[in-house]
């Protein structure tokens, strides 16, 4: 049942896809137009003096999960993994001699896929290259995405704790053995427990957990018994992602069996996950991330210095984030990048001793400013658009975003947007409109009905 305020979220909750702005222009809107020249050209243009972060994809899993949306791929050898990390150091050899200086690196992200497939040989090789290249500042966050079912503990534990990795960031989705069964992924409470406590044991002390809600099969039950489980585990963040299903770009989600939730749903569960770990003293971070209170995001998000990429909500202050790896984006000052996403034309590319761009998008001036504006309501629920008009020059336009705040007026009428002084702030308890809200201020959103509901 819905309480009365969750009935009126639900209302106002689109029957359509709405993006979940890890970028502004969202990737949809990159073109081909943008290739390794203009790359080239960007990188060149980064400011030696300020830092920057990597990304690195690693795209291979042990097994295939069906829900999944990322860009991996199932390998049963570690032949393709191999040949893979040798075209992705000849990538991070190319990027390097495009850069004017060494830059300093204060973020560095391996991100997959199931990045803790790589033998320590590999991880310490890539590591290694980036020490070369770049300057690694002291206090730099070095994670990792790890499928806990197949992690290796071991020798894999010394060398990530030797090459300074201080977060991993573990996926779980749902501890219901039905919801587990559905999806191709049986993992047990007890092998994630063993997993975090061998983790930390080793000093590698920041856990994230991932968790979906939305699957076939979750019911409020399971789902509390699967929250009282993560719970027990204490993890600094947790987020609780909901199940985008697009068996047209991803078609292994077409075995997914059972009925896809609907809106009404999933805000069920929504709203289930996000009062448990309220109550719980965890502090909401953006839309879909919780933090304990004494973590490190949560100071960057008092202080306004949270930042949104293509991982989600970071700590991460840089203004260039350099993406390496098939299907990885780069934002650069001058727009993003994103490199080719299907295996065998990245390596061939790189044969070449070409930079595998495959599309991007430059900014436009008014791309950073509805961005922003876009960034600073996904990450505080609330802009101040005086400062927006300051920042970006419109004072001679006062009625400048009309249109966008006509389109937000049925929130405001139903109390979960406040505007007062030019400063728009939603509700926290109107966390599952924030998409929504955001994409009135998107210049190239278009509805497509087609799809299936993913409002929330
Ligand atoms: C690269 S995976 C995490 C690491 C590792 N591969 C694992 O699964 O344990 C990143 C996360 O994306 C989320 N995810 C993947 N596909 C999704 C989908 N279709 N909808 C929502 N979240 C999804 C999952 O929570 C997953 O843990
Ligand atoms: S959810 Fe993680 S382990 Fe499962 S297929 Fe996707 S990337 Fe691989």
């Amino acid at each position: 049942m819905l309480l009365n305020k969750d009935k009126s979220i639900l209302k106002l909750i689109p029957k359509h896809p709405i993006p979940r702005y890890t970028s502004y222009p969202t990737a949809p809107n990159f073109h081909s137009k943008i290739d390794q020249n203009i790359y080239k050209k960007w990188l060149k243009n980064t400011n030696s003096k300020e830092k920057i972060s990597l990304y690195i994809h690693i795209p291979f899993c042990n097994s295939l999960c069906y829900f999944c949306g990322c860009h991996a791929c199932v390998v049963n050898k570690y032949g393709p993994i191999k040949n893979y990390v040798d075209y992705l150091l000849i990538e991070i050899e190319l990027i390097a001699s495009k850069l004017k200086f060494k830059s300093k690196v204060s973020h560095i992200h391996f991100g997959g896929g199931s990045p803790s497939i790589l033998k320590p040989n590999e991880l310490i090789s890539i590591m290694n290259l980036i020490k070369k290249k770049f300057k690694i500042i002291k206090n730099c966050e070095i994670a990792m995405e790890i499928d806990p079912r197949f992690f290796p503990k071991g020798d894999l534990t010394k060398v990530l704790k030797n090459l300074g990795f201080t977060r991993m960031s573990i996926g779980v989705q749902d501890f219901s053995l039905k919801v587990q069964k559905n999806i191709n992924r049986k993992q047990s409470f007890k092998q994630t427990k063993e997993l975090i406590d061998h983790l930390r044991l080793n000093d590698i002390t920041v856990i994230n957990i991932d968790l979906i809600y939305g699957l076939p099969f979750q019911t409020i039950k399971s789902f509390i018994t699967t929250l009282n489980k993560i719970n027990s585990l204490k993890p600094d963040r947790i987020s609780i992602f909901g199940y985008a299903h697009v068996p047209w770009m991803k078609k292994h989600q077409k075995l997914i069996k059972g009925k896809i939730l609907n809106n009404e749903e999933r805000l069920q569960l929504y709203r289930l996950a996000s009062d448990y770990f309220l109550n719980k003293n965890y502090i909401a971070i953006g839309i879909d991330h919780y933090a304990k209170q004494n973590s490190s995001i949560v100071k960057k998000l008092k202080n306004k210095k949270l930042q949104r990429n293509f991982q989600g909500y970071t700590e991460d202050e840089a203004k260039t984030l350099i993406g390496v790896g098939s299907s990885s984006i780069s934002s650069l000052p001058d727009g993003y990048v994103q490199n080719i996403t299907y295996i065998p034309n990245y390596i061939e590319s790189l044969k070449k001793n070409k930079l595998p761009i495959l599309r991007g998008r430059k900014f436009k001036y008014k791309d950073k400013m509805y961005g922003t504006i876009i960034k600073e309501l996904m990450c505080y629920l609330s802009v101040d658009l005086n400062e927006i008009i300051h920042e970006f020059n419109k004072e001679n336009e006062p009625n400048i975003f009309f249109r966008e705040l006509f389109k937000v007026k049925p929130f405001i009428d139903k109390g979960f947007v406040n505007l007062k002084n030019n400063i728009l702030s939603i509700r926290p308890e109107a966390r599952p409109l924030v998409r929504t809200i955001c994409s009135s201020f998107d210049q190239y959103f278009k509805v497509n009905k087609n799809k299936y509901s993913l409002g929330i």
